[in-house]
Parts: C-alpha cells; structure tokens; sequence
C-alpha cells in the first residue's frame, strides 16, 4: 500500500494503473476507520482494480460550534486498517493540499441539501459536494463508494454527479450495524457506556418502523409513531421525518414510493443520525432504490 499526500504524486501513482485500463475505486473518508468504512473498501475492492481510500477530515462541512476540532483521528491505526483491508493507496493530504489560501470556489448544491441535515448544519453540504468534487478530479475514479447511513449525503453526491456530468458512478453500501443494531459511526466513541445503552434506541426506532412498513403498514404518521415510541431515551430527538427516497420531501400516506424514515439525534453532546429504507420489493424481489 502506498500512503500518499501530496496530489501530484497521487496522480502520478494512478497514471500507470490508468495506461493499463484499471478501474479505480474511492472511497472517501475522514478517517478514524470501522466496520462501515471496510464494508466499502470489501465493495470497491470486488468492482475496482485499484482502491484508493481518502482520510481528510474536511474544515469546510463543519459548522462553527462543531466537532472539527475534537474528530477522532487514528492515523497509524487508520493506515493498518487499510493495510490489512487491501486498500491500494491511501490518501491523505492535509487542508492546505486541498484548499490553499487563495481557494475561493465552492459547489453548491440544490434543494435535496435543504430538508433533514442540511436545515440543521447550514453550509454543511456545500463543503461535503465541494470536497467530494475535489477528491474526484484529484483521484478520476470510476467508481466511488458511500455508506447509506449518510443517506441525504448519497442523495446530494449522486445529484451532483449528474449535474456536473461528473464521470464517476455513485455505488451506495447498506448501513453496518452494531450486533444491537446501532449504526456504525466514528462519533459513536464520544458515546459512554450509559450514552452507548441509549443511542440503540435511534436503531431500534427505525427498525421496529421497517418491521411495520414490511408487515404492510403504509400510513406515514403511523410509521414514525412506532419509530418515536422506541426514540425516547436519547437526549434530544433533532429530526424523525418519513421523506421520498428520491426528492427527499415529506413522504405522502399511503406510501407507494420508496421512501427513507431519516433520524438525527443527540446523546449528551454527541449527534448521531440513522435512516432505513422503506421500499417495496420489485418484482425481482430486491428492495433496492435502482442504485
Ligand atoms: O462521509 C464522510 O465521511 C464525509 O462526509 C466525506 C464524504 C468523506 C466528505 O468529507
């Protein structure tokens, strides 16, 4: 594996793979890696020649009265990690790589960054589309990879792509989850023990909804009743809302489209957000939204 910080040498790196008609995969992180991250490395590494993972905990998607400064990082664990994971390079330039003091430009995105996180982190999605369009001119993948537990992120990424014909197809892993069900996250670690014992219930609350809406349950307040019912032992519930899967506004009863039970929470300080997917099966029997 090689470890790489500097853009130009990265290029140079995927020069020689690229001659040869390998397919690269990205999968960009902020580092601090787990189970969801090599969940996506274990994707790109079956549909990609070459997997490139990023680590750069991005200055410009966080708000001012947020995490940036205490993200955990583990760099030496994060490059063992992606070692053991097969991943070919790893990438890790520092903010003044990406953005030098003369950066001025920005992509901003449209209406699907508006409802769910975006009305609560403003500015959040225009750093996260102006860093993954950075990282996909820099690394020109053919495939880049994105768990759905950032499922609003999925939706702003993939509009992006199509938007800028951004020649990069979007491939959206499921959530990995704790064996109690708890979405795997790099800020579960500010959790306590007691705080970890509470944060299930934003799992728990989505998942009893899920159950419903497969036992044929189509009625929206109904849904995010059942989810509620279980949320009542975080600190703070931001947002539950019932949305299109694809347009992200409030989803209609009865649901006849896919649709995404979205949850943003707090434990003590800690925000943590989870989403299922609610859609019917297609006659193939898969549950997919056509990714
Ligand atoms: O999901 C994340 O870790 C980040 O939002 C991403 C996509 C790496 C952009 O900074």
């Amino acid at each position: 594996m090689q470890a790489i910080t500097r853009v130009a040498e990265l290029r140079h790196a995927l020069a020689e793979a690229r001659k040869e008609g390998k397919r690269v995969g990205l999968v960009p992180t902020m580092g601090y890696l787990h189970e969801g991250h090599l969940a996506l490395v274990q994707a790109s590494r079956t549909r990609s020649d070459i997997t490139v993972l990023s680590i750069f905990v991005n200055p410009t998607q966080f708000g001012p009265n947020e995490d940036l400064s205490t993200y955990p990082r583990d760099f030496i664990r994060d490059e063992q990690l992606c070692r053991n994971a097969g991943v070919a390079i790893l990438f890790a330039p520092d903010a003044r790589e990406v953005y030098p003091t003369t950066f001025e430009t920005f992509v901003e995105p449209g209406d699907l960054a508006m409802p769910l996180c975006g009305a609560y982190r403003p500015g959040h999605f225009r750093g996260v589309a102006t860093v993954v369009c950075k990282l996909f001119n820099m690394v020109q993948p053919d495939l880049a990879f994105f768990g759905q537990k950032d499922f609003q992120q999925c939706a702003v990424v993939r509009r992006m792509t199509v938007d800028l014909d951004l020649p990069v197809n979007i491939v959206t892993i499921p959530t990995v989850r704790e064996p109690d069900g708890l979405a795997m996250s790099s800020r579960n670690r500010y959790l306590s023990e007691e705080g970890r014992r509470r944060a299930v219930t934003i799992s728990r609350g989505l998942l009893a909804a899920a159950d419903k809406f497969r036992s044929g349950e189509r009625d929206v307040e109904k849904l995010i009743a059942i989810a509620k019912e279980q949320l009542n032992r975080v600190d703070r519930v931001q947002y539950l809302e019932l949305v299109d899967a694809h347009t992200l506004k409030a989803a209609e009863s009865p649901l006849q489209r896919p649709a995404a039970l979205c949850a943003a929470a707090y434990v003590g300080s800690t925000r943590l957000i989870d989403n299922v997917i609610l859609s019917l099966p297609t006659p193939d029997g898969k549950r997919s939204l056509g990714d």
